[in-house]
């Protein structure tokens, strides 16, 4: 990580070493399986949200709704966590400091309930900088104290095959956007006929929890000294991704820690939301068609490189590796969530998924306290379409397919900014639900 006090010129970084810089940001440009040229990438300056506030408000009526949905269409100086949607409707807004004045003024002028929960985002922010752990930090030294960039998730990965290599091989979906490796490890401790579990976590940049959540995993399920979790470990094959939109994470690092999509260039604005590009009703709902929107859908179904890596290896792994669990790694808002997001339609296995979430937010209960809601992601958070897992349930058929919201709580006064304390016991109680829906899945009959 670059501490922020450094000057930033505004040069170019040359990724690995290259003198030939090629772009390749649209899916098109990146011919898959042939290996892409590392890309040229500026060194941005840091977005910072200095007396930047968090609202909460609560849209009390359908005249709010309409308010406060003309206004995030109007004011990109106004981040909405989710869209204004229903009356009753609790609805998180980070408001830039030249603008705190009129959002207040207009909060005010309408009777609109408000909380603020933060007065200077970039305080939260710097804090969180200082959790990084720093260059060169090694594989020996990997923990689950701090967060880590890109680069030791990736080493870590490499040792961990190095060291172990009868039980753990590295993949890698190839390369990213911008040229960056997708890496991943395959955990087989060698028994025969296995099904495997399918973890993707990282889709979205911001949310540092998720890869430090799916890193704690691999740890776990190579480390633990627990009989439970050993014989879990042992009954499954594991195919785990720490960071699938790996230039998206680099760039919360260097340059804006609120970003969330990958970074391929459309006109003015960055980005797709990969978790709204997945090819299964893609673009129906809940995603947007503006390249500038946080949760912009892509020019087409599968447009983007992340999203085709993803989905290749998918489809020419799920029979041969018997893929019938998958799990997405996100926050916040502490939730486990099953399909479809796209539509109220209920999948065939809707009783089983339900149940064992349910008693996933149960065993979280019993092990921290934390009060996690289950449900299908339609009902639980909000809908929307062209997610991962709605693709992996829906097209491929992996009948056990959950998406959870990690730490913290859907009125948190952090958003994605957890402190570091918090990722042991937010991996430790998300790897306790994960034995749970296996076990109870195992149970049910879906891994004969
Ligand atoms: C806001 O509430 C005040 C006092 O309850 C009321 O007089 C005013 O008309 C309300 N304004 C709007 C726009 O609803
Ligand atoms: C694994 O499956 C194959 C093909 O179904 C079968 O021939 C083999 O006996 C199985 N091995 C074990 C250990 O069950
Ligand atoms: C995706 O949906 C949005 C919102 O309905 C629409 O404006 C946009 O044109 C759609 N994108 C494509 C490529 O069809
Ligand atoms: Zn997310």
């Amino acid at each position: 990580m670059l501490p922020q006090w450094t000057p930033l010129p505004l040069l170019l970084l040359l990724l690995h070493q290259s003198g030939a810089a090629s772009f390749c940001t649209k899916a098109d440009q990146c011919a898959l399986g042939q290996e892409i040229k590392p890309v040229a990438v500026p060194v941005p300056a840091q977005a910072r949200y200095d007396y930047t506030r968090i609202y909460q408000v609560e849209l009390a009526s359908e005249e709010h709704v309409r308010l406060f949905q003309a206004l995030e269409l109007a004011s990109d100086s106004c981040s909405f966590m989710g869209h204004a949607r229903v009356p009753g409707q609790k609805l998180t807004i980070m408001v830039t400091a030249a603008k705190v004045a009129d959002f207040d003024d207009l909060v005010h002028s309408y009777n609109v309930t408000h909380r603020i929960l933060n007065h200077n985002f970039q305080a939260l922010i710097d804090a969180n900088y200082r959790e990084v752990a720093p260059e060169g930090t090694t594989p020996e030294q990997f923990d689950w104290k701090r967060y880590h960039p890109l680069e030791s998730i990736y080493d870590w990965l490499d040792s961990l095959a190095k060291k172990r290599p009868e039980v753990v091989s590295l993949l890698d979906l190839g390369s990213s956007t911008q040229g960056l490796p997708i890496k991943g490890v395959r955990i087989a401790f060698g028994k025969e006929n296995l099904t495997s579990v399918f973890v993707e976590s990282g889709i979205h940049a911001r949310e540092w929890i998720a890869p430090a959540t799916a890193t704690y995993f691999i740890d776990q399920l190579l480390n633990s000294e627990d009989p439970v979790v050993q014989e879990m470990a042992r009954s499954h094959n594991w195919l785990i991704f720490p960071s699938v939109n790996p230039d998206g994470y680099r760039y919360t690092f260097q340059g804006d820690r609120m970003w969330r999509k990958n970074r391929a260039l459309f006109g003015i604005c960055r980005g797709v939301d990969l978790n709204r590009n997945f090819p299964f009703h893609w673009n129906v709902t809940g995603a947007s068609g503006d390249p500038c929107r946080y949760d912009y859908s892509g020019p087409s179904a599968g447009s983007e490189v992340e999203t085709q890596r993803i989905v290749q290896f998918l489809e020419h792994n799920v029979q041969s590796e018997r893929i019938r669990t998958f799990i997405s790694l996100h926050s916040y808002s502490q939730m486990i969530m099953f399909p479809y997001g796209h539509s109220a339609e209920r999948v065939e296995n809707y009783q089983d998924l339900k149940e064992i979430g349910q008693l996933a937010a149960q065993r979280i209960k019993d092990v921290s306290g934390r009060i996690y809601k289950s449900g299908s992601i339609y009902e639980t958070i909000y809908p929307s379409s062209g997610g991962s897992k709605d693709w992996a349930h829906g097209h491929l058929k992996i009948p056990i397919t959950y998406s959870y919201e990690l730490r913290g709580p859907a009125d948190s006064e952090d958003l994605f900014i957890l402190s570091a304390s918090e990722i042991e016991p937010t991996a430790g109680e998300a790897f306790a639900a994960l034995q749970t829906i296996v076990q109870e899945a195992g149970k049910r009959g879906y891994y004969q």
